[in-house]
């Protein structure tokens, strides 16, 4: 996580980007750059940017980057009175849950989640009756209505500290399989998985980073956990984005390759020059719903904010700030 410096005007932030954004695609970011800094002034607005936004979002408009964890803690603080969530629905929902009284706002409604649409409250219910007594563990990358549902949250940063906390034998994981057994395999718990999946992360094959290593000698290789746990075998280390962020800041590999969504390498290699970046990625769409023209026009009008039912917003609330106070 990092808080950016305060808004400089567009031509002076490329400078951050040019390494990344080629001169010719620059001058169709700049008026939206320039007309969001001075409309977050108007708003009150913040932006919280995921790891995985592009990165004339990520460097140029973002008041706030990092993984999910990082997030929801950020929108717990601060007295801007609008947030807007340049990421996915869950993590809106999320910053609403923590910020009852703020207005926050998606730039694109539609910017779901695979994980996230893999499961139901209903679904819950069925685990709690097939697996009695034990706590029921969920992802953040879930509706406010399945959070509700569940005992706590986590997120791939904390997964292996929440499951460990509640003293148990026997925890359900949902919705995420691939992190939920990447979980099994550092903690004695038993872990009942749910079968959902990360479009984006299920992609990546055990295959694909002995070609990786093969083709590009000495790389180092960092895995997300929502891969497949035979990918997370291969690596080098697995850890949330910003546990890979913070990998290559502490060991300044000389050649690294991030096995995650695409934006990643590039919003990395800004800061780090001497380190170069083998880019085996996946475009997540729904990341890539979130644009600067659509940042300007969520806080031009407003449209996009994030309501939760009060009835569900409790339950939810206590599932995150449960994962927030460990
Ligand atoms: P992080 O919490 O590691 O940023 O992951 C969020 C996500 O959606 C990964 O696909
Ligand atoms: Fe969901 Fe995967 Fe996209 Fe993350 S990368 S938002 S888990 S679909």
């Amino acid at each position: 996580m990092a808080i950016l410096d305060l808004p400089k005007p567009a031509a002076q932030l490329y400078e951050r980007v040019s390494r990344v954004i080629p001169p010719f695609e620059w001058p169709a970011f700049e008026a939206d750059i320039e007309a969001i800094l001075e409309l977050k002034r108007e708003r009150d607005a913040i932006i919280l940017a995921h790891n995985y936004q592009s990165p004339e979002i990520f460097h140029c408009v973002a008041d706030v980057v990092g993984d999910s964890l990082a997030l929801a803690r950020e929108a717990a603080k601060g007295d801007a009175r609008v947030i807007v969530m340049a990421g996915v629905h869950f993590m809106a929902e999320t910053a609403k849950l923590l910020n009852p009284s703020k207005t926050v706002v998606i730039p694109d409604a539609d910017a779901g989640c695979s994980l996230a649409e893999s499961i139901a409250p209903e679904d819950i219910r069925l685990l709690r009756e097939a697996y009695p007594g034990a706590p029921v563990v969920t992802y953040v990358n879930t509706s406010a209505a399945v959070k509700a549902a569940s005992d706590i949250c986590c997120t791939s940063a904390n997964a292996v500290r929440v499951v460990e906390s509640l003293g148990v034998p026997r925890v359900v994981m949902t919705p995420d399989e691939y992190l939920a057994k990447n979980v099994a395999a550092q903690t004695k718990v038993e872990i009942v998985a749910w079968r959902g999946r990360c479009e984006v992360h299920e992609q990546f094959t055990a295959a694909d980073i002995r070609e990786l290593r093969e083709a590009y000698p000495g790389a180092v290789v960092l895995a997300h956990p929502e891969c497949p746990p035979e990918v997370v075998a291969e690596a080098d280390f697995a850890g949330s984005t910003a546990d890979m962020i913070g990998y290559v800041g502490a060991k300044r590999p000389a050649r690294v390759a991030l096995v995650t969504e695409c934006s990643m390498s590039d919003n990395v290699s800004v800061h780090y020059p001497d380190v170069e970046f083998v880019r085996p990625c996946a475009l997540c769409p729904h990341m890539k719903r979130i644009t600067l023209g659509k940042i300007r026009h969520a806080l031009e009008t407003m449209e996009g904010e994030v309501t939760i039912d009060p009835s569900i917003a409790a339950p939810a609330r206590r599932a995150v700030e449960r994962m927030l106070a460990l």
